[in-house]
């Protein structure tokens, strides 16, 4: 029960064409290498299982990597394909369920932010729409159109698996300057075939994504599609200069099957164009029509690229931006790496029992 009036705009429950949720929290999704041979197994069930145990109305999973070699930097990274990969999400999906959550695998290929020579493919090469680092250090040859439509198939057997599996839904990572923002980002894209060029063409690998992910789940399961305008390499970088190219890109992806689009800023509260004080889940909103979930440093005084710890802080200015429906969910990070029970705190008014982040829940499944 909601025991304190100013959090309550954050336990209302949520229900869209696709997907209903008892309150409005989801936990966003965060890479933890904690998955050997790429397989997550019982500890990464059981820390998903507390989240789920402790009022976390949607789980987002860390970010794993579709069926193609070079999807993922590292061994202990899980991936999305191979059975006993997928029997290890299998078994986070029923811990999950047994406590009564919800979850979505985040579906991601890191195109050309892979190292040459990275696990757990050694000889696989980065591959990106022109073989360009954020950088623009040329590493690779550009993917070709088979290439290309070798990999849509690939996001569409991993929502398919999702499906197959009891997952409730599936996530599509197009942010932070991996492989399919690496498309929408005119610096890493500059091919001149119908994948490159102007922001419609860029948005097309998106868009063949979503439409071939779709097609797999039919139209009842939800597909979440998460982008940014930040790059891990550049904070300034943008996709959408202003909100008529901002809808350029959300357009074609609604037309496409998308239900939620999950907006990631480092700071929630920052206004997105000089328009409005609206942040990128207001504008998403109002251009797409569609619900959209926000994040960054939700109940904290520091960014997560900042890599330091941070204080716990108000959550005033949320609640009154979720009161005035600028957007419907909200992701929270770090606060839920550091604490599984931050969401049951904060609606038992348990506010001085929350933990300040520190870097140490990085290297621990809490
Ligand atoms: C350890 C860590 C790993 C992350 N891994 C991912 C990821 O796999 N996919 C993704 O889209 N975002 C990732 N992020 C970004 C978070 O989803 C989130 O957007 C960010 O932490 C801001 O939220 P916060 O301020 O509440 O922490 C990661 C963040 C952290 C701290």
């Amino acid at each position: 029960m909601t025991e304190n009036a100013s959090i309550k705009p954050l336990f209302e429950s949520f229900h869209s064409q696709n997907l209903s949720l008892p309150n409005r929290t989801v936990m966003a999704p965060m890479t933890r290498g904690f998955s050997p041979g790429n397989v997550p197994g019982e500890d990464v069930a059981a820390y998903y299982r507390r989240r789920a145990e402790n009022d976390v109305g949607l789980i987002v999973t860390e970010g794993t990597g579709i069926n193609h070699p070079a999807s993922v930097s590292g061994s202990s990274i899980p991936v999305f394909h191979g059975e006993s990969s997928l029997n290890g999400w299998e078994n986070v999906v029923k811990e999950v369920h047994e406590a009564g959550g919800k979850i979505v695998p985040q579906l991601w290929h890191v195109g050309m932010t892979r190292q040459v020579g990275d696990l757990p493919n050694k000889n696989a090469m980065p591959v990106g729409p022109s073989g360009l680092t954020l950088d623009g250090e040329k590493i690779s040859e550009p993917m070709t159109e088979q290439e290309v439509s070798d990999m849509v198939e690939a996001y569409a057997q991993a929502a398919a698996d999702a499906k197959r599996i009891g997952f409730d839904g599936i996530e599509i990572h197009g942010a932070h300057g991996y492989l399919i923002d690496q498309f929408l980002w005119e610096q890493t894209n500059q091919r001149t075939d119908k994948y490159g060029g102007d922001l419609t063409s860029r948005t097309r690998f998106a868009v063949e994504i979503v439409e071939a992910c779709r097609n797999k789940v039919g139209p009842d399961f939800p597909i979440i599609f998460r982008f940014s305008q930040w790059k891990m390499n550049d904070y300034k970088a943008k996709i959408a200069n202003s909100p008529s190219e901002l809808e350029k890109i959300l357009q074609p992806l609604v037309e496409a099957g998308v239900d939620i689009f999950h907006c990631s800023t480092r700071r929630f509260w920052e206004p997105e164009f000089e328009e409005s004080s609206l942040n990128l889940a207001g504008w998403t909103k109002k251009l797409s029509g569609k619900p959209v979930i926000s994040v960054g440093s939700v109940g904290l005084d520091g960014e997560f690229t900042s890599g330091t710890s941070a204080n716990t802080t108000s959550l005033d200015g949320l609640m009154k931006k979720l009161e005035n429906d600028e957007f419907d969910l909200v992701a929270i990070g770090r606060s839920l790496l550091m604490d599984p029970a931050w969401v049951a705190k904060i609606r038992d008014g348990r506010a001085d029992e929350l933990k300040p982040f520190s870097k140490e829940a990085l290297s621990t499944l809490y």
